[in-house]
């Protein structure tokens, strides 16, 4: 009976031929090949019509997962090597010729696995570009700033624009929460301005898609420390960066049309009255089975547009050139008509800004 670790060295001993021309390995080879494009392309397809930032990040954690379970199979077989030399004493002797060939051929493996990745990524891009979708690709070519109060919908709206433009959107309210979650995370007050700023400039966008940071008491946290100027100034930089995508870019939040992307060409200030935006977020609370009374949720809203209103720093205000939508009557889909109606006018220079 033959141990793991002899099988393994027996397979390099193997000619190298044969593990080219065995079925086995061949459509072993081929079967990687093809799982490899598949897993690609919705990323590829991603990365062109969504957020680009987002598809990156994920291929980067798969490519260092990657390189950590390599790593760990070798650290094992050095280890084994090391505690058991008497497994190897039965497997006979390889020349040289014939590991370096073989190694090539496990390198031209692993180089297929990575051009099937690059393929696949090729081809989502390609089949993005080619959908229905695609005429809108890059067409927009600038940023849409999106501002509005808690549970305005602008957070849909921006997603559903940039999905018809095919350019990538951030949630910059995503950054507030992510930092109001680490200060509570390491323990401190969410008033510690320290503490917040050193968070803020240690904020990880790998970590914006935690489901933690959905929830009403991540949002009410994120207005706390909003307030903090050195907080605002550490994740400008951030917000700045993303909106330069040369497709152009959509984000939503407070403070955009005003503070981060004052030159943007196209600013929507969405709106509804609070009563409205309880019930749209009592309604959504409902429906994830969490028992809340309506009036608490009202309660909530309000508190939260008093802080975003009144602080001291980039307050929630309508820009000056921003257009007003008021969705307090409105589907959603009817606002994300007005919505584009808006931009498409504005693009086509037919509409200026309203002058403040
Ligand atoms: O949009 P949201 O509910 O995820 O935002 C959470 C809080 O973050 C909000 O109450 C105020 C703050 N915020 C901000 O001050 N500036 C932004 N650009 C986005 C959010």
């Amino acid at each position: 009976m033959l141990t793991n670790f002899e099988q393994i060295a027996n397979c390099f001993a193997h000619p190298a031929p044969a593990c080219l021309t065995q079925p086995s390995i061949l459509a072993a080879y081929t079967g990687a090949f093809g799982l490899a494009v598949l897993l690609a392309a919705p990323f590829g397809w991603r990365m062109a019509v969504r957020d680009g930032h987002a598809a990156l990040r994920t291929f980067r954690r798969l490519a260092l997962a990657a390189i950590d379970i390599v790593l760990t199979c070798a650290v094992v077989l050095v280890a084994f090597h090391y505690v058991r030399p008497d497994a190897l004493a039965g497997v006979e002797r390889v020349p040289a010729w014939r590991i370096l060939w073989q190694a090539t051929v496990y390198a031209l493996a692993i180089g297929g696995l990575v051009g099937g990745a690059a393929a696949g990524f090729a081809l989502g891009r390609l089949g993005a570009r080619l959908s229905g979708a695609a005429s809108r690709l890059g067409r927009l070519g600038v940023v849409i700033a999106i501002d509005g109060p808690a549970a305005s919908g602008k957070g849909t709206l921006a997603k559903r624009i940039a999905e018809h433009y095919c350019v990538p959107c951030l949630d910059t309210g995503l950054l507030y929460r992510a930092v109001a979650r680490d200060v509570l995370r390491a323990g401190r007050d969410l008033s510690d301005t320290a503490a917040a700023i050193g968070c803020a400039k240690s904020l990880n966008p790998a970590t914006f898609d935690d489901p933690a940071l959905r929830g009403a008491s991540a949002g009410e946290a994120a207005s706390v420390v909003a307030r903090i100027p050195g907080v605002r100034a550490a994740l400008l930089d951030y917000q700045r960066d993303f909106a330069r995508s040369p497709a152009g870019a959509v984000l939503d939040g407070r403070d955009i049309g005003t503070v981060v992307c004052p030159d943007a060409p196209v600013k929507i200030y969405v709106t509804a009255t609070a009563e409205e935006r309880a019930r749209r977020r009592h309604g959504e609370l409902e429906k994830r089975g969490e028992n809340v009374r309506f009036e608490d949720v009202l309660d909530d809203i309000q508190r939260r547009d008093a802080r975003d209103t009144g602080r001291e720093v980039a307050p929630l205000w309508p820009a000056k050139d921003a257009f007003q939508l008021d969705t307090t009557h409105m589907t959603i889909d009817e606002a994300f008509k007005a919505a584009l109606d808006i931009i498409e006018q504005r693009l086509a220079g037919a509409a200026p800004p309203p002058a403040g």
